[in-house]
């Protein structure tokens, strides 16, 4: 018996947003977007979507491909730096929306790391019998917290959201190990100051503009680099076996020059490691649940294969788990 993906869905928004538009909203180019960070385009949610828009089209695609009805899941957890709300959690408006009446439903903040987070929580929750079934939903708009007038930002950032469905069977699949880790010494590297308890919003605050994410992208950089590949590492020991044995490494998808040092670092080569930053930029905790979906779904892993998942961000948070499928 072994917890497998018994579903996987993904939702991106309509709307493409290129770099060749940002060029006209910012002081930057094609060209320094492209070799900087890998990005080409990313997809923009409509006002009126929240989070949980998104979230809810992914989740009932995975519900779809598991062919189980929404009462079978026992519980939602999902990983948003974007909830819809401060409360009620993004997960309970999910829960309402798909009919998933059964369910406890709650949000973590883990920021990219988030997705990867949640596949720990739920595989606790399995291996002990707590729930049989639980729906894993990474999904961001980050657009809503993204300044437009700061180009160290908004070029890198997108919206989208994925989820799988998890569930105890009598097959071979199994999520081998997870790792994750953090450290609070680095968080100031990336937040967002304002609307919190600690400067709770005024006029003031929004003034001020701190309710949209602020990051020191340059130093965040190389402790990326070092922490998504030492988790990879010990996601890849932790399931007893080496990196051979692993079909596809599929990362955050934050910059194709850190996922570059980290496939340096872990000394695979770049076609056996998942990209897709070129069409949707970062998604925060959406990009590794879309990432997955959509190497299955091009048919670069099948059944049987073991991929790693891995993932840092805000907290800074940092983890990864080896998966066979
Ligand atoms: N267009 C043109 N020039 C720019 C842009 C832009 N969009 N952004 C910055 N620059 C300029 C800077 O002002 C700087 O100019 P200067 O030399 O005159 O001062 C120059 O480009 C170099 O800036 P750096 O910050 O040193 O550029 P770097 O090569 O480090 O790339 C980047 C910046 C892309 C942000 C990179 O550091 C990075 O990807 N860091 C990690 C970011 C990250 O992954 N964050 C976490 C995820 S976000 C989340 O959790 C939701």
């Amino acid at each position: 018996m072994g917890i497998e993906i018994i579903g996987i869905g993904s939702y991106l928004p309509e709307k493409i947003l290129t770099n060749a538009e940002l060029e006209k909203m910012v002081a930057t180019s094609d060209e320094w977007i492209t070799t900087r960070t890998g990005i080409k385009e990313r997809r923009i949610a409509k006002d009126m979507e929240a989070t949980s828009d998104l979230a809810i089209q992914s989740a009932k695609r995975a519900l779809k491909k598991a062919n189980i009805t929404p009462e079978e899941i026992d519980a939602i957890i999902v990983a948003t730096i974007t909830p819809d709300m401060f409360f009620p959690s993004t997960a309970c408006f999910i829960q309402k929306e798909i009919g998933a009446k059964n369910a406890a439903a709650f949000d973590i903040s883990a920021a990219c790391s988030g997705f990867i987070y949640g596949l720990a929580i739920a595989k606790s929750f399995i291996n002990s019998d707590t729930y049989k079934t639980v729906m894993v939903i990474g999904a961001e708009k980050l657009s809503s917290i993204t300044d437009w007038t700061d180009r160290n930002i908004c070029v890198l950032l997108g919206d989208g959201a994925g989820s799988v469905i998890l569930r105890k069977t009598n097959s071979t699949s199994d999520i081998l190990s997870t790792y994750l880790g953090a450290d609070g010494n680095y968080g100031d590297l990336l937040l967002i100051p304002g609307g919190g308890s600690r400067n709770p919003a005024t006029h003031k605050t929004v003034d001020a503009r701190l309710h949209y994410m602020k990051m020191e992208g340059n130093k965040i950089f190389k402790i990326a680099v070092r922490a998504m590949a030492d988790s990879a590492k010990k996601a890849i020991e932790l399931a007893g076996i080496t990196c051979n044995d692993v079909k596809l490494i599929i990362p955050h998808q934050a910059n194709i020059r850190i996922i570059e040092a980290v496939a340096k670092q872990l000394d695979v080569p770049m076609d056996k490691v998942f990209l897709n930053i070129q069409k949707y930029g970062n998604t925060s905790a959406a990009t590794t649940p879309i990432a997955l979906e959509e190497a299955i779904y091009e048919g670069k892993v099948k059944k049987g294969d073991i991929v790693v998942l891995v993932a840092f961000g805000g907290g800074l948070t940092w983890g990864a788990t080896a998966i066979k499928l």
